[in-house]
């Protein structure tokens, strides 16, 4: 263990830092600071996914029944990890599916009109301009803040009678700024407007209690900050909200009854959008992984995030011409800090950290900065390495 400061921290939290890090080999070879694009899996979890992978291939139909029966035991285990029910949540290969499962399921009437926030990925972008390129909504933007009661200010006053529904990312990928959930949840249903939120960022950060939130459609994923799987991720609806959504595709799974002469009935529940022969075992994978996490601790690993978020702070401050552009405080941002050196480029910076120093970061090209994740096995020694490269760059 390397870092004496971090594992003190981590003691003090409850994490075991020195066991959970040797979980990561890619750690040894690497400063991994981009999380937000992709986690790294644990070792253990990645054996019992590769376990279950095998057992399925190898055994054909006979391996079906048990793989189909662990994505199902996954389900009820990450239901419970995000306050809901298992009927709830629809598997899905990543966030970017269950937004297009929204943008295509809801019966959009003329006149709608969507408000999008103006800090999107393009997994939330794409789809919503599609929609719109295809004459089905007039789409409307809302700012974001860094303060997330101007985030609510600016949603509020952008709704109008047409507007049909919100949609927003939960923490926002360019910033790691949050947005409020559940006020604006509580605008929308206030409203009568419909609310889809964007979690692939927020998912494994902090504790999640979906029922509570009550936004109407919630897409997530488990590739990033929880560190499960690639190719596995979820949409949740709020209790009866799959009625709000016409599958635009069904098929075996989906139905709970079809007579050719009365035509098919859909379950009543998250299921119908679900068909055909699926990739079981990787969903599988999500109960050790949940496990793994259980041990863990989520509080714990969302003390030590939020500790490494505020050195990281602290220390990038202490660079004279740079621009932050996350929030101090971590009820408003996150594991993502977002930082611009004026007079260098974002890819300028991120390539001289790679290809010099092995440091992976993000360039978030629109605003010529550099997003760091710093996640659960991350160190403030690995900070002070960054800050120390950034020191010579800015020279
Ligand atoms: C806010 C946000 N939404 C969606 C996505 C896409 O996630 P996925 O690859 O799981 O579809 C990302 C990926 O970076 C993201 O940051």
């Amino acid at each position: 263990m390397s870092d004496p400061s971090a594992l003190a921290a981590a003691a003090r939290d409850g994490l075991n830092f020195e066991a959970i890090r040797g979980q990561f080999p890619q750690t040894a070879e690497c400063v991994y600071l981009n999380t937000g694009t992709v986690g790294l899996c644990p070792l253990p979890v990645v054996e019992a996914l590769l376990e279950r992978v095998r057992a399925f291939e190898v055994d054909g139909q006979i391996g079906w029944g048990p793989a189909e029966a662990g994505m199902n035991a996954a389900r009820s285990q990450l239901a419970k990890f995000l306050g809901v029910a298992p009927d709830e949540l629809v598997f899905t290969r990543n966030a970017t599916e269950g937004t297009n499962l929204v943008t295509t399921g809801v019966a959009w009437r003329s006149g709608d009109e969507v408000l999008l926030s103006d800090e999107e990925h393009p997994s939330m972008e794409l789809p919503w301009h599609y929609l719109q390129q295809q004459g089905r909504i007039q789409l409307r933007r809302f700012p974001v803040s860094r303060h997330p009661e101007q985030t609510l200010a600016a949603a509020e006053a952008a709704i109008t009678p047409r507007t049909r529904l919100v949609a927003t990312s939960h923490v926002f990928c360019h910033s790691g700024n949050r947005a409020p959930a559940g006020e604006l949840a509580a605008l929308c249903r206030e409203r009568g407007v419909l609310l889809h939120l964007d979690g692939a960022q927020a998912v494994g950060q902090f504790r999640l209690d979906l029922a509570e939130m009550g936004a109407d459609f919630y897409t997530g994923n488990c590739h990033k900050w929880l560190l499960g799987p690639k190719g596995t991720g979820f949409l949740v609806l709020r209790p009866g909200g799959e009625a709000d959504l016409t599958p635009c595709h069904v098929g075996a799974g989906s139905a709970a009854r079809f007579d050719p002469a009365e035509g098919l009935t859909l379950r009543e529940s998250g299921h119908r959008f679900e068909y055909g022969t699926r990739d079981f075992a990787r969903f599988a994978a999500l109960e050790p992984l949940l496990d793994w996490w259980g041990g863990v601790g989520l509080e714990a690993a969302e003390g030590h995030m939020r500790q490494l978020a505020a050195y990281l702070k602290e220390r990038l401050r202490e660079l004279p011409s740079l621009v932050l552009h996350t929030a101090d405080t971590w009820g408003d941002s996150s594991a993502m800090t977002t930082f611009s050196l004026p007079g260098r480029t974002a890819n300028e910076i991120v390539s001289a950290l790679w290809e010099r120093h092995r440091v992976m970061t993000r360039p978030v090209g629109d605003w010529e900065a550099v997003r760091i994740s710093t996640a659960l096995y991350n160190t403030r020694e690995e900070i002070d390495r960054l800050v120390q490269i950034l020191w010579e760059l800015d020279c």
